[in-house]
């Protein structure tokens, strides 16, 4: 059976990978994910740069194809990202006024939420917002508008897409364990944003992991999914993974009730952003690696 297929026997809801026009079309590429994940996440597609790269001119030919692909195919859909600082172009970085600001976060969000309104399951609506001491990231966002932006962009998403769950997603909040600053910063802080009514469903961790860090993710997971009402690991990799490295992290998951699914941050090694350390599950041949076969025999 596929890892897809057994977490959906587990009670989850995908296993998943990002890919995007270009991993699609490569055949071997898209055959494997037809057979092996239930899940795709746009890998750079969805992101502001991409999407609106000058104020109101929206382009969302990517993100069509991979959607279409998606629903044509049966599988499910995460939505990455309306608001983070990279990938951001400059017309937006230039705005000093909060006005301004909360105006083109609401546009931007309804716009791309809007167009694929029912058809994605989780969005990642703000992205990497905290910083290490697990305080609000320096960004446009951050400078003008306080801690604001992060309810102006869910409220924005909410309205447009009631039926998405949405997500906040960062990286390094499972990877230095449970007592880490960011984890515990982030944990508080969708708490208190939580209470405060603000409509975040879920909290994802991204999970770029190093050699040696799997073992950090169970505790680590367990006090992000303890604030929300389901979590989820988005974007895993692990350099130069031992197969055990992966039946961990994944684990994590599995023994967590809400924790919904898993994402590997794409198919084939040589794809990878980290294409250098053989991160993920499949080799240059589009062969399952052991790691992957592991999973298959443990989970
Ligand atoms: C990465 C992509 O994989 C690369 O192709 C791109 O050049 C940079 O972004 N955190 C995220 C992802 O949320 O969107 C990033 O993806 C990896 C780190």
């Amino acid at each position: 059976a596929s890892i897809d297929a057994i977490f959906k026997k587990l009670g989850k809801l995908y296993f998943g990978t990002c890919a995007d026009s270009g991993s699609l079309s490569q055949t071997s590429n898209a055959a494997v994910i037809m057979a092996d994940f239930g899940q795709v996440t746009p890998e750079n597609s969805g992101k502001w740069d991409t999407t609106e790269p000058s104020q109101g001119k929206f382009n969302f030919g990517g993100l069509d194809t991979l959607v279409n692909w998606a629903v044509k195919n049966n599988k499910l859909v995460r939505g990455h990202t309306t608001v983070w600082h990279s990938q951001l172009p400059g017309w937006v970085s230039a705005i000093t006024s909060k006005g301004t600001l909360t105006t083109v976060i609401q546009t931007h969000v309804s716009t791309e939420i809007g167009r694929y309104a029912g058809k994605i399951l989780q969005w990642d609506v703000v992205n990497e917002v905290f910083n290490e001491q697990g305080g609000l990231r320096t960004s446009v966002f951050s400078t003008v508008l306080g801690e604001d932006f992060v309810r102006i962009a869910f409220e924005a998403a909410k309205k447009t897409d009631p039926a998405a769950k949405l997500y906040i997603n960062d990286y390094n909040t499972v990877e230095l364990g449970s007592t880490y600053a960011k984890t515990t910063g982030m944990a508080s802080y969708v708490k208190k944003w939580i209470a405060a009514g603000i409509p975040i469903d879920g909290i994802g961790a991204q999970a770029h992991l190093m050699a040696g860090q799997a073992k950090n993710v169970p505790a680590a997971l367990a006090v992000l999914c303890a604030v929300a009402s389901q979590c989820a690991i988005t974007e895993m990799d692990i350099v130069n993974a031992a197969p055990a490295d992966y039946v961990t992290a994944v684990k994590a998951c599995i023994d967590i009730p809400n924790c919904v699914g898993v994402t590997v941050w794409g198919v084939r090694d040589p794809d990878s952003w980290r294409a250098s350390n053989n991160p993920l599950l499949f080799n240059s041949a589009y062969a399952a690696k052991p790691a992957y076969s592991a999973l298959v025999a443990t989970l």
